[in-house]
């Protein structure tokens, strides 16, 4: 018999998807992404890869009304609507935040209690619009100095530490369902920044603020994660809070060395492990998933390679770190970018003689998929003697599933599973292998 956390973990002989490897582990694994690059391999990688999308950009306030009155969703409708095609959560980023503001707001000179009803109506229309829809706000984002002060931003000086409290009650009055976050950076670790989002959390708690989660961007360095970062999280979780990894990346001097992309391997690994050991953690996201959209380059010149695919979207050793942190043994490659669907193979029940197993195949594509077909090799000579919800043949140690004609359809972001019980004689190791592809 397998013991029952095997059980349940997929052996994933054709490499592996971390939204799902995530789901087993009962957390989200999300990235950053940009909403006109959402096609093409960046696309499938997106859809495929992660169970969370947060726009990079384009929720900001700048982006959304760049002049007064007159908005523009296009690009937060467009990571919204694929999210929903694809089965995925949504972050959104940001609602308060001293950047990224446009110009006739910076430079508009309102009075406080001005800007104080320009702030809650900006909340309400933005919540309000994607109501129902956006599973966690970033309501306020960087709201604290170096050292654990509120920033000086526009809003602390014209409108006091009370904006705050202000941003949440407005975003809870938009949107009732949305979890609603505080995020900063530089307050992963025990240190003075965190102290001072302790103490302010700790304030809204005290005051009813409708506050439900601590948001670590975790925009780090290679060799400088903070050891401290699961007490951190830990001690935040201890409040009653959600706890979430949202913008991580770990950077590094340019040109990359094999020493530091294995280093980086192990800290990616290190921090998803963190969250994974703080029972309120709901998530690891990554403030992009390739190299080539990262904000590292353009922000800090020297440095780059911060994220787990290089620039032609090929993973990196810090992707293997992420699976293999998620729970991850199987060999093989991942799942080329371009296929639009995925199969999990799972042992569920074993015994002397034999075994049970389900498959699942996902549609990571952009279409609905009208037929499919699993392809795999078991190598230890084991032997399907029955399936159902697929037709499965086997010649010699090659074995092939296609749909039945009632599980051929597969919505995009749906998935279908179907099963086997297989006879063996010795050990069962996990197929290898293991392809789906699509039918017409
Ligand atoms: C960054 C974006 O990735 C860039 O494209 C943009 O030019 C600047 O902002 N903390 C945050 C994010 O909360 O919104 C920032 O995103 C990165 C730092």
């Amino acid at each position: 018999m397998l013991a029952a956390t095997v059980a349940v973990l997929p052996l994933l002989a054709d490499g592996p998807v971390l939204r799902d490897l995530a789901d087993t582990r009962g957390i989200t694994y999300g990235t950053a992404v940009t909403a006109s690059k959402l096609t093409g391999a960046y696309g499938e990688l997106a859809g495929e890869q992660f169970g969370a999308l947060t726009p990079g950009n384009e929720m900001k306030w700048e982006s959304v009304e760049p002049t007064r009155g007159s908005y523009s969703w296009s690009g937060a409708d467009r990571v919204v609507d694929f999210a929903e095609a694809h089965g995925q959560k949504v972050r959104g980023h940001t609602l308060v935040w001293h950047s990224q503001l446009p110009s006739w707001l910076t430079g508009g000179g309102f009075p406080a209690a001005e800007l104080r009803t320009l702030m809650t109506d900006h909340i309400a229309a933005e919540a309000g619009r994607y109501k129902g829809r956006v599973d966690y706000w970033d309501v306020v984002n960087e709201p604290l100095d170096e050292d654990g002060s509120l920033r000086r931003s526009l809003w602390y000086e014209q409108l006091g530490e009370s904006y705050i409290a202000d941003a949440f009650r407005a975003a809870r009055a938009a949107d009732p369902d949305a979890k609603l976050y505080v995020n900063d950076y530089n307050t992963d670790g025990l240190g003075a920044k965190s102290d001072g989002l302790y103490a302010l959390v700790k304030r809204l708690i005290a005051q009813g603020v409708p506050i439900d989660g601590v948001g670590f961007q975790a925009h780090l360095i290679i060799g400088q994660v903070p050891a401290t970062l699961e007490a951190n999280l830990k001690r935040f979780a201890d409040l009653g809070l959600d706890v979430a990894v949202t913008e991580l990346d770990i950077r590094m001097a340019l040109p990359v060395t094999d020493a530091g992309l294995a280093q980086q391997k192990a800290e990616f690994a290190r921090v998803t492990t963190a969250c994974l050991a703080v029972a309120r953690c709901v998530g690891v996201t990554v403030w992009g998933f390739a190299d080539s959209d990262s904000w590292i380059p353009d922000t800090f010149p020297g440095q780059g390679a911060a994220t787990p695919y290089d620039e032609n979207y090929v993973p990196k050793p810090a992707y293997t770190g992420i699976a293999e942190a998620l729970g991850w043994t199987g060999g093989g490659d991942p799942p080329p970018a371009g296929s639009s669907c995925s199969v999990t193979h799972t042992v569920q029940n074993e015994w002397g003689s034999g075994f049970t197993a389900a498959l699942t195949v996902r549609n990571t594509g952009t279409a609905p998929l009208d037929g499919w077909k699993v392809t795999w090799e078991y190598g230890a000579g084991q032997r399907v003697t029955q399936a159902w919800n697929a037709t499965v043949t086997q010649s010699a140690a090659r074995v092939t599933a296609v749909n039945a004609a009632y599980n051929a359809a597969v919505p995009t972001g749906g998935s279908v599973t179907f099963g086997l019980n297989g006879s063996r004689s010795g050990t069962n190791p996990p197929p290898t292998g293991l392809l789906c592809t699509t039918g017409s």
